[in-house]
């Protein structure tokens, strides 16, 4: 390659060269011919060192997808306030004077929607102030960009100022890989994943697959991007994208404005992707151009010039789904669930057969995946006439803008004023109903079934409303609209009339908007923008020590230079048991930075195998407890436990209070016929060993109270995860020692994790 300058002063402008250098390294492993997707070139090209991740695999480094660990360098991180917290606790356990990469936080999710932006604006800050200062000061002391409440939606401002062609970053949400819309590998993950990144290590993956979407044709009239991933959810389920990056192609890619394919992207994690990705587009150039980001748009085609940030012809996909957007018709997914997919035109059909509410009682629209200028302007043409012939939304509709920035341009430009003119509520610029932060207004309690049609992307039951019996169902802005103006699920604005007050009827045209602004984007109000400055090593992390929301973390204790002994079963499970099991949300949500309060929620709906009962334990002397209070206990009287469990243990997220809730408490095992992969990789990165039954009917041989040594452990531990380990257990009731032989998956550095007694003893070691 010739070797191009790339401007690395800019802080705005992805690390071309570095990324540059990483993939000619990639090309000379792999073989200048072979076809890469663009994925794995952006992917490949952000590994620590890709000899080692490429060439150790069985074929000399051609058989990567499905099989490499790749040790990924990610360029940036952001973090959403809710599991901000603990990350940041855990990066302070650290030591350093800041991140080793460029973060930022993002203030979204802790803002209740109830009565409209400024008056809930104002209600969340109070509640949350401590979260919100901590967040900030911790933002200060180590150089990470601070988003304040009201500034926006963590994946909406990602779009807005971070998301680049090329770019590789992780975000503590799960719905990160809406930058993919933005040519942008973006995964999300846990917070003790961020803090690998921020402390500089690097971060393991293991080679997605890549799933092909190829589009054709144009979408037109009332089809939009939301109808694609509608669609394309259906076909999936929720499970189709596992393992799998989503990379789409295809002529139809051109037709596509950016934020439509970051709606796209967004909701790929609605089918359980890593990520999803899109080639880069003159869309980009026009979308970073209207966001004030020419640089970056000068630099990127630059950088596209050379790498051709798009899939090279001939590349193998593991898969391919072709969907043809000029016949693609508007969909609707739900209730309680985003892959269960129904055509707009059988929609009303659906709803008399399942005999689901007809009664439309909210429409909202907006949130980190549809408030795009293009979403908002085609609402806006939609309820201009609608308005026109004197109609008004007969079910409540809220609008949430995903940023301030967002929020000031359609302020200026009109729309913003028509919502509010036809009724609307425009809520503050943050998650609020998306995630259960939604004081309905209208009355409909708890446990009573109704309808709610959302422009979000996940609609599990009781998201939204905290009520299990409001259906939600997800669509196109749109589609959202039409309805709510029509106060019924069975409304098809394709085909149905509305009737006016004056008894005329009235048809809505397929509805048109702008992709970008006419003239760039507004700024954001000045309490609204980022706070960015240099790392302040003066300024101290705002905690109360009275606090209960937050508390400072402790190392936890490294692996004693010997074998376990004395070890004893906290409680044996029978059932699913999931990391909600093991660690709830709801109410226990305001606890995420106190790892002392939260852990008081630990496995508290778990099935006690020996009795039955749901949280309940019993101690040596048979007292009875529920199992976070018998946790405590034995926490206080310095005896170490494990819990013994069946299969898949941990399924669910990656939440990672699920592994240091148990790991504070005392756990040093956790026994189980199997696991989920993800969980058992952070208890490994907590410092917990994860067994497993060598023989499954082992598990009837061990109960709770019994004491519990290990025998290998330790030499295993220090062989970098080979050699086997054997439980010598006594019976707590009978004393009768029985051997328990058990398998595990603890690669070289999960060894030295447990070893230190979590991964961040070792990476701050290290730092
Ligand atoms: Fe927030 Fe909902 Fe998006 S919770 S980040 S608006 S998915």
């Amino acid at each position: 390659f010739a070797t191009p300058s790339f401007d690395s002063s800019n802080p705005r402008i992805p690390p071309y060269m570095n990324t540059l250098q990483k993939y000619e390294k990639v090309r000379e492993i792999l073989g200048q011919a072979r076809a890469l997707t663009l994925a794995e070139k952006i992917l490949y090209s952000h590994l620590d060192n890709p000899e080692e991740s490429l060439m150790t695999n069985t074929d000399g480094g051609r058989n990567i997808r499905g099989q490499a660990n790749l040790k990924l360098k990610p360029d940036r991180v952001a973090m959403q306030d809710a599991s901000a917290q603990m990350a940041l606790l855990q990066f302070m356990t650290c030591n350093l004077p800041s991140t080793v990469i460029p973060a930022s936080i993002h203030c979204d999710h802790l803002i209740v929607g109830e009565r409209g932006a400024q008056a809930d604006l104002e209600a969340g800050i109070q509640v949350n102030q401590e979260v919100f200062d901590f967040l900030e000061s911790a933002s200060k002391k180590y150089g990470i960009e601070f988003w304040p409440p009201g500034a926006g939606i963590i994946h909406q401002s990602v779009l807005e100022n971070y998301a680049a062609p090329g770019l590789m970053m992780l975000g503590t949400d799960s719905h990160t890989p809406n930058a993919g819309g933005l040519s942008t590998i973006a995964i999300g993950v846990g917070g003790a994943d961020a803090v690998e990144a921020l402390v500089g290590a690097p971060w393991e993956l293991k080679a997605p697959r890549i799933l092909g979407v190829e589009l054709k044709g144009q979408l037109s009239g009332w089809a939009s991007p939301k109808d694609v991933i509608l669609n394309l959810a259906g076909q999936l389920t929720v499970r189709g994208g596992t393992g799998f990056i989503i990379e789409y192609f295809g002529s139809g890619v051109e037709t596509l404005s950016c934020t439509g394919m970051a709606t796209m992207c967004n909701m790929g994690a609605e089918v359980g992707a890593t990520t999803s990705i899109f080639p880069f587009s003159p869309a980009h150039v026009r979308y970073l151009e209207a966001t004030h980001r020419h640089d970056v748009a000068a630099e990127a085609k630059k950088f596209s010039d050379i790498v051709k940030l798009r899939a090279d012809d001939g590349a193998k996909f593991d898969e391919v789904i072709t969907i043809d957007l000029s016949t693609l018709e508007p969909h609707i997914n739900g209730p309680f669930t985003p892959d269960l997919s129904t055509p707009l035109s059988q929609f009303k059909d659906t709803i008399k057969e399942q005999e689901w509410p007809e009664k439309l009682s909210a429409g909202l629209i907006g949130s980190c995946t549809n408030s795009s200028y293009e979403d908002m302007t085609r609402v806006e043409s939609m309820v201009r006439e609608a308005m026109a012939a004197g109609l008004k939304p007969v079910s409540d509709f809220y609008i949430t803008p995903g940023s301030d920035q967002i929020r000031e341009t359609l302020a200026r430009d009109g729309p913003l004023a028509t919502f509010k003119e036809a009724g609307g509520t425009v809520l503050s610029n943050a998650c609020g109903p998306c995630i259960g932060q939604w004081k309905r207004q209208d009355g409909v309690e708890k446990g009573t079934p109704n309808a709610i049609l959302t422009s979000y992307n996940r609609n599990f039951r009781g998201r939204n409303d905290g009520n299990p019996d409001t259906m939600n169902f997800l669509a196109s802005p749109e589609v959202v609209t039409a309805m709510a103006f029509a106060g019924t699920t069975t409304f098809n604005p394709m085909t149905d009339a509305l009737t006016t007050s004056s008894g005329k009827e009235f048809r809505f045209t397929p509805p048109s908007g702008l992709e970008i602004p006419p003239q760039p984007f507004a700024a954001a109000r000045e309490p609204f923008r980022a706070v960015i400055a240099a790392p302040d090593a003066s300024a101290s992390v705002a905690i109360a020590p009275t606090s209960e929301r937050l508390a400072l973390l402790e190392p936890f204790d490294p692996f004693p230079a010997s074998d376990l002994t004395g070890l004893r079963v906290l409680v044996k499970i029978t059932g699913k048991c999931t990391t909600d099991t093991i660690s709830a949300a709801g109410p226990w949500l305001k606890y995420k930075g106190h790892l002392p309060n939260i852990s008081a929620n630990t496995l508290n709906t778990a099935f006690n195998a020996e009795t039955g009962e749901v949280n309940a334990a019993y101690d040596l002397d048979g007292s009875k407890h529920t199992i976070p209070e018998l946790g405590q206990r034995w926490k206080e009287a310095k005896q170490p436990w494990l819990v013994v469990a069946e299969h898949n243990y941990g399924e669910g997220s990656a939440r990672e209070h699920a592994a240091l809730q148990p790991r504070y408490l005392g756990a040093r095992i956790v026994l189980t016929k199997s696991f989920a992969r993800i969980h058992e990789t952070n208890l490994k990165k907590q410092g917990v060993v994860p067994l497993t039954f060598a023989d499954e009917t082992d598990y009837d041989r061990i109960g709770a109270c019994d004491e519990v040594a290990t025998e290998g452990l330790y030499d295993m531990l220090h062989n970098g995860g080979k050699g086997e380990v054997r439980l010598r257990v006594t019976k707590h009731k009978t004393g009768e020692v029985v051997i328990i032989k058990t398998k595990h998956a603890i690669s070289v550095d999960q060894a030295g994790f447990i070893l230190a007694g979590s991964a961040l003893n070792l990476l701050s070691k290290g730092a």
